[in-house]
């Protein structure tokens, strides 16, 4: 949806590294604070709640719900609006990103309440192992199987169907993808490419697929709904552009968003992030960095 941002302010490529930098900075801050949150019984959505104000007081905003996803959840769940949910012993992936005139960071860490700390190693260990092998020429493939080949040396399996990627002024997922496997042909990354690199690790069968639920959605485009509720609605959404957002962010009443939301979906004019569950029901650890690419080597800038 290129239209949506027309009317942005352009800055140099100077601002926007700093840009880059500044929603890095604020994502560290935040990730290393939520870190000692994550304890059994603490509510989800107290802690998805204090990630995004805290990304505000920081001078930031969020690019995307604060996801917290649990055991089987790979990714895309976040609390809704009035969950009641506490951690119990949970493998816990906390993805969050802030942006900062639309520059977005991109990070997430594993907390481990389930005692399986191999599991949130291999992932974690991959994805330094692909942040080593990162410089200008690198090929996404050759990334792909250093994440592979770190997972399968703890004894467990990459997530095939999730990737890392690029990152774009509002998109959140841009491409390049950086695959969490070998793949026969990948593309050549080149200095100033700013990408994030996710791997996800399992003890299941290394690939994820659509669960029940979402709370997490974005908008497609411009379509005409007839509603008065979903137009209302659509008005409401202009300001996270092409960024995802939460059901729970949303003002209108509980009760006419669900049948606006819908509405809205079946247009085309928005679309839902339903739940990624590992098909086996296999426990996933995640790790995430954005990086710069630079002539011989990355800056991390979500350290
Ligand atoms: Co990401």
């Amino acid at each position: 949806m290129k239209s949506n941002n027309e009317n942005l302010e352009q800055y140099s490529d100077e601002e926007i590294t700093q840009k880059y930098m500044e929603a890095g900075d604020i994502l560290s801050k935040v990730r290393e604070e939520v870190k000692n949150r994550v304890k059994k019984g603490e509510s989800l959505l107290e802690v998805a709640n204090q990630v995004e104000k805290t990304i505000v007081d920081l001078g930031g905003q969020p690019a995307f719900p604060c996801n917290i996803s649990r055991n089987d959840e790979a990714a895309h769940a976040t609390p809704s609006i009035d969950d009641d949910s506490v951690f119990d012993d949970d493998m816990v992936k906390l993805d969050m990103g802030v942006h900062v005139d639309g520059y977005i960071a991109d990070s997430a860490v594993t907390v481990d309440l389930s005692g399986n700390n191999d599991l949130v190693k291999a992932s974690e260990d991959a994805l330094y192992a692909a942040i080593d092998v990162i410089k200008s020429g690198v090929n996404t493939a050759e990334i792909g199987s250093v994440i592979e080949d770190t997972i399968t040396g703890y004894g467990f399996k990459p997530v095939v169907n999730l990737t890392g990627h690029g990152l774009d002024r509002y998109i959140a997922h841009a491409s390049p993808s950086i695959p969490n496997r070998h793949v026969d042909q990948g593309v050549v990354l080149n200095e100033g490419d700013i990408i994030a690199i996710e791997p996800f690790a399992t003890d299941g069968a290394g690939k994820i697929g659509n669960g029940p639920w979402a709370e997490i959605y974005s908008v497609i485009g411009k379509k005409s709904v007839r509603l008065p509720a979903a137009r209302k609605l659509m008005k409401e959404l202009e300001k996270y552009r092409t960024l995802p957002f939460a059901k729970r962010w949303l003002k209108s009443s509980a009760n006419s968003i669900d049948f606006s939301l819908l509405q809205l979906e079946k247009a085309g004019a928005i679309r839902s992030y339903p739940v990624l569950k590992e098909i086996e029901g296999g426990l996933v650890s995640q790790a995430e960095h954005s990086v710069i690419v630079t002539e011989d080597g990355c800056d991390i800038i979500t350290k």
